[in-house]
């Protein structure tokens, strides 16, 4: 398993090993949002996209989105919940779909080998943004497209961050994650090359704080 310089894969996955049975087990929160975010994507992908994401959890929106694309490679830090993610395909499998152990914030993806890369749920839990970011983005093709889903914790109510999750951290009930606004994600992707196309908001319930990205990895073409 990749090893970052912050922390070891294998610690960054201990916590989501831990949850991993009852994450798969929890009902979705907002199921109309969900849906909502699952059509927009589908929307985007083409028979002959190769797709990678990353942090896919228990590869729910995998198994959703690969009959949509030709060839979909999902990914998470976190080996149990990859074991998960595997029994869910062996009992309804599908030929275009592999998950795969990898750390985001490691080199680990290839370069200009997928023609969309998505992050639904993760950029706020990696250790390093622009690692993260440069790893991704480095594995898109030019003219692909980046598509996330993330919570903007800096935008939710300040007793979440600062008091709340440091709690929970202590606890070791909840990751350590990064705290930035909407408009600090929009930069940081707009900083790593890509154009952004459209920033939606699917949240059904209360105020969404988890804008919908899609970004175009800007190429030659561009200049
Ligand atoms: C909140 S869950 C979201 C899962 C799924 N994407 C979803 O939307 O339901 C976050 C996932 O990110 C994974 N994760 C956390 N840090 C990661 C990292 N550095 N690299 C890859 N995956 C990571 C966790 O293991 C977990 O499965």
């Amino acid at each position: 398993m990749a090893v970052t310089a912050d922390r070891p894969a294998a610690a960054k996955a201990r916590f989501w090993d831990k949850i991993a049975r009852k994450y798969a087990a929890d009902p979705i929160a907002d199921m109309a949002g969900y849906e909502a975010t699952l059509a927009r994507t589908r929307a985007l992908l083409a028979p002959t996209h190769r797709v990678l994401e990353i942090g896919c959890g228990t590869g729910t929106t995998a198994l959703h989105l690969a009959p949509s694309c030709g060839h979909l490679v999902a990914t998470d830090v976190s080996p149990e919940m990859i074991a998960i993610a595997r029994e869910k395909l062996a009992a309804g499998p599908q030929p275009n779909l592999e998950f795969q152990v990898a750390d985001a914030d490691a080199p680990v993806f290839g370069q200009a080998c997928y023609d969309v890369v998505l992050a639904f749920n993760v950029l706020h839990l990696v250790a390093d943004l622009d690692a993260a970011l440069t790893s991704a983005l480095g594995a898109l093709a030019p003219g692909g497209l980046f598509i996330s889903k993330t919570p903007c914790l800096a935008d939710m109510n300040p007793l979440l961050s600062k008091v709340l999750l440091p709690a929970m951290r202590l606890l070791g009930k909840a990751p350590p994650v990064l705290c930035f606004r909407a408009p600090d994600l929009q930069a940081a992707l707009t900083r790593h090359g890509l154009e952004i196309l459209a920033v939606e908001h699917h949240g059904t319930k209360g105020k969404d704080r988890r804008p919908f990205i899609v970004a175009r990895r800007r190429g030659p073409a561009d200049r």
